[in-house]
């Protein structure tokens, strides 16, 4: 299989010099997929039209990480701040996930893919909860790549409300707050029972975490590329794969 990704690299890996070994594939990667608007300004289209060619980059990228044999996926689709855009960018965005899975549940499912969602469901409107909701059921029982979309996701509401949690469970004398570790911790964050992601790769040339998976990331390989998210290919993928690869993890010992 590597022989194949590698000679399918073509010229791209060339340039890039990217090659992934065999062995060492991160089990979790996480993208925060940015510069869909500045791709679109550059071509003179408006904005949506780049979340609307990020959508096929998503798909790409999907199908790259599951033929690698990457267990989780966790692609930031929508934050709990992007509220603030503009409503019709925002009603764009929305219509987004019920696009890309009417086009592409069916082949997912063939690919063994199992859909996930971790964010707050409440504030969503029905037609892309349905959609959503809908591809989790249908893939549940897949046992492939486990493709998670953080969708209407924020971390500090994610951790604050876990501590609200714990509070809760402490005031009920559900649990000692001498008695509480990280685990317990863990177990209220909307990344329950997922690992922590191994890689997290940011587009467009922004170095920020942006309320992403901020507890989860602590010993994450952080990689950057200038390259905007619409632009992004299987090629620059392989590339922070690869990279991934060379680094020494060494989570804070030596
Ligand atoms: C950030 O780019 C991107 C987003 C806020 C949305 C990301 C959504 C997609 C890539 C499509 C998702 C597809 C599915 C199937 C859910 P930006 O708009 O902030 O870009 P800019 O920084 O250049 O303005």
């Amino acid at each position: 299989m590597f022989e194949r990704i590698r000679s399918r690299l073509g010229r791209g890996s060339q340039q890039t010099g990217a090659a992934v070994a065999e062995g060492n594939i991160p089990r979790h990667v996480a993208i925060i997929m940015d510069g869909n608007g500045r791709w679109a300004k550059t071509r003179g289209l408006p904005r949506v039209a780049g979340h609307h060619s990020g959508m096929k980059t998503v798909k790409r990228i999907t199908m790259a990480a599951s033929e690698l044999g990457v267990e989780y996926l966790t692609l930031y689709a929508f934050s709990t701040e992007n509220w603030k855009r503009p409503k019709a960018e925002v009603e764009f965005l929305m219509k987004l996930p019920q696009e890309f899975l009417a086009i592409e549940l069916d082949e997912l499912i063939e690919n063994n893919v199992q859909v996930r969602m971790m964010g707050y469901k409440e504030d969503l409107p029905d037609y892309t909860l349905d959609a959503v909701e809908q591809a989790v059921r249908r893939t549940a029982g897949n046992t492939g790549l486990v493709l998670n979309f953080a969708l209407n996701y924020g971390s500090r509401k994610e951790m604050t409300d876990a501590v609200r949690m714990l509070c809760e469970d402490a005031a009920a004398g559900l649990i000692r707050p001498e008695e509480i570790t990280e685990k317990h911790f863990e177990a209220r964050l909307l990344s329950n029972g997922i690992p922590d992601p191994d890689l997290l790769i940011r587009t467009s040339g922004e170095l920020r975490i942006s309320n992403f998976m901020m507890w989860q990331l602590a010993y994450s390989e952080l990689w950057f590329t200038d390259v905007y998210w619409p632009e992004f290919t299987e090629a620059h993928f392989h590339e922070a794969i690869g990279e991934y690869q060379r680094r020494t993890r060494r989570y804070g010992g030596l």
